[in-house]
């Protein structure tokens, strides 16, 4: 019997679309797993009662099969369903990195993030690599058709979680076609001050690389309440705000001694509009552990 922790996940970042993640140092996924002769699943925890059950419609049950590793798969949810939060990627790495350990398959940590999103894929019907990398390899993470690419960052982080349902279809469905040359311009610069940032473990960079003009505006009509929230945090100190993953999360990077106040004034901000949320003192974090 394995346990794995697998942490949840901030994908995007604003200037990295589909491309950069961040693993966050809580919440996680906690999944049991044990050798048996067949996939059994049974979730528990925030929104289990969304999560199918059945191998065939749940992201662990895919990369079982992908490792060819049947076994009694026990999860524990700390990431609710559809929350911009890397929530079904966090069970599919704890799956591949604990049946990997468990059956001895022998694969690396970069080689499991395929396979980890094959199981992503059966839950949202496209594989991205930009949450499973991370919450199996940690950090902030560059994940493109050539790869993954990892640095271990230090960023604190908020991460304010509204109770609104945004369907990873709908957020997809939003983001523009094109894009203006003077966009790609300012985005290629956000997204080289970001990854700049991450090096250094500068939140100052990494908020101003964070900035995006593209998909992030698109999406945020989809979050009720959205600016308010932005624009309180930013007014509390937070160096850079914006959608986590698909929504509704909203995350800031902030220094350590805003992270606090950054929180309150951003739960404040939903409550104002009437919007219930819950929220996450956080910072980038380590990728998958086994126990
Ligand atoms: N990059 C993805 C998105 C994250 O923003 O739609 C969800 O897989």
């Amino acid at each position: 019997m394995l346990t794995v922790r697998a942490p949840a996940t901030s994908a995007n970042l604003g200037s990295g679309f589909d491309v950069f993640g961040v693993a966050l140092e809580r919440p996680a996924d906690v999944v049991r797993l044990e050798k048996a002769d067949r996939v059994t699943i049974d979730v528990t925890g925030a929104g289990s009662q969304y999560i199918p059950e059945d191998p065939d419609k749940n992201t662990v049950g895919a990369v079982a099969d992908a490792l060819d590793a049947p076994a009694r798969i026990q999860i524990d949810k700390g990431v609710r369903p559809a929350s911009g939060l890397g929530s079904s990627a966090a069970s599919a790495a704890a799956a591949a990195v604990g049946l990997n350990e468990l059956y001895d398959r022998g694969y690396s940590r970069e080689e499991l993030v395929p396979i980890a999103a094959k199981g992503e894929a059966v839950v949202s019907g496209d594989a991205h690599d930009d949450n499973v990398a991370p919450s199996i390899m940690g950090g902030f993470t560059i994940a493109t058709d050539k790869g993954v690419t990892q640095v271990d960052a230090d960023i604190p982080l908020v991460a304010c979680l509204p109770d609104i349902v945004v369907s990873t279809r709908d957020a997809r469905n939003v983001v523009p076609e094109t894009a203006r040359v003077d966009q790609m311009v300012e985005t290629v610069g956000n997204a080289a001050s970001l990854t700049t940032g991450m090096h250094r473990d500068d939140p100052e960079l990494v908020g101003q690389g964070m900035h995006d003009t593209v998909v992030t505006p698109a999406r945020a009509k989809l979050i009720d309440g959205y600016e308010q929230v932005r624009e309180a945090a930013l007014a509390a100190g937070a160096t850079g705000v914006t959608i986590s993953g698909a929504g509704p999360t909203v995350i800031a990077a902030c220094a350590e001694e805003d992270r606090r106040q950054i929180a309150s004034t951003m739960l404040d901000a939903f409550g104002e509009r009437g919007v219930d949320a819950r929220v996450y003192q956080t910072r980038i974090g380590g990728g998958a552990e086994v126990f």
